[in-house]
């Protein structure tokens, strides 16, 4: 594992920006697994910039998204196929039929976690998957557990992730109860992992997960097991690490 350290936000997204974009131009048919929530937003941005520029050509990558709330429609502002399309699908030249993301609107998990798993197998795999981390250790819609979970599956979401995501909703009642999420499992079958975090509030989350043990109580800790993580924090977010 290797941790880059970035001074603030905006380095942190230029660094996490830079790696995506190396992946694209060497392999411009890749598979990208991508996240959402606040973190990447500086990432995709940037990644918008340098498409407009003329550096980055998207139009054969391929991308699969690590989760979606479930009962959310597309046009719901909230789900993650609408914050992806926001983001960078929508602002680049990628074909919207490469791009994926569980469907929430799917009532039936077992169908859709199984599709899901299988569509991931059939793109070959991923070559890198972008992640973030929860402020309990989660990644994806991971939450801590007494096991790790293997292939994307419905979760029940943790009263801390609620409370967390609430402020994207009209009010706390609004906020979805079960999201699709692909396994631990899934993500660890990743080629390369690119985790990004940023702010104070994360910093025990960053010290247990990689400085700590190994537990499914804290799901990122599994990362430590993979053999090509990179892990880039701003100053705050690090600030808790042994040096
Ligand atoms: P955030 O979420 O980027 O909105 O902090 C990250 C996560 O929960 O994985």
């Amino acid at each position: 594992m290797r941790i880059y350290e970035a001074k603030d936000y905006q380095e942190m997204s230029r660094k996490a920006a830079n790696i995506l974009s190396a992946q694209v131009i060497l392999k411009p048919d890749s598979v990208l697994g991508l996240a959402t929530g606040s973190t990447p937003i500086g990432m995709y941005d940037q990644l918008v910039e340098w498409y407009k520029k003329g550096d980055l050509d998207f139009s054969k990558v391929k991308t699969v998204n690590l989760d979606e709330y479930k009962g959310l429609t597309h046009d719901n502002d909230q789900s993650y196929y609408y914050f992806m399309h926001e983001h960078l699908f929508d602002r680049v030249n990628i074909d919207p039929a490469n791009t994926n993301v569980p469907d929430g609107t799917e009532e039936d998990p077992e169908k859709e976690c199984a599709r899901y798993e299988k569509l991931i197998e059939s793109m070959g795999g991923v070559d890198i998957q972008l992640l973030g981390i929860g402020h309990n250790g989660h990644i994806g819609f991971n939450e801590p557990d007494s096991t790790f979970a293997k292939t994307t599956h419905c979760v029940d979401l943790a009263e801390s992730t609620i409370e967390a995501n609430k402020r994207f909703f009209a009010s706390v009642d609004d906020v979805p109860r079960q999201a699709y999420t692909m396994g631990i499992g899934t993500i660890m079958k990743a080629k390369k992992i690119l985790l990004i975090v940023n702010g104070e509030s994360k910093a025990d989350a960053v010290a247990k997960a990689f400085f700590g043990p190994v537990t499914p109580e804290v799901p990122a800790s599994i990362l430590q097991f993979h053999s090509d993580v990179v892990v880039i924090g701003d100053s705050a977010a690090l600030s808790k690490i042994p040096r």
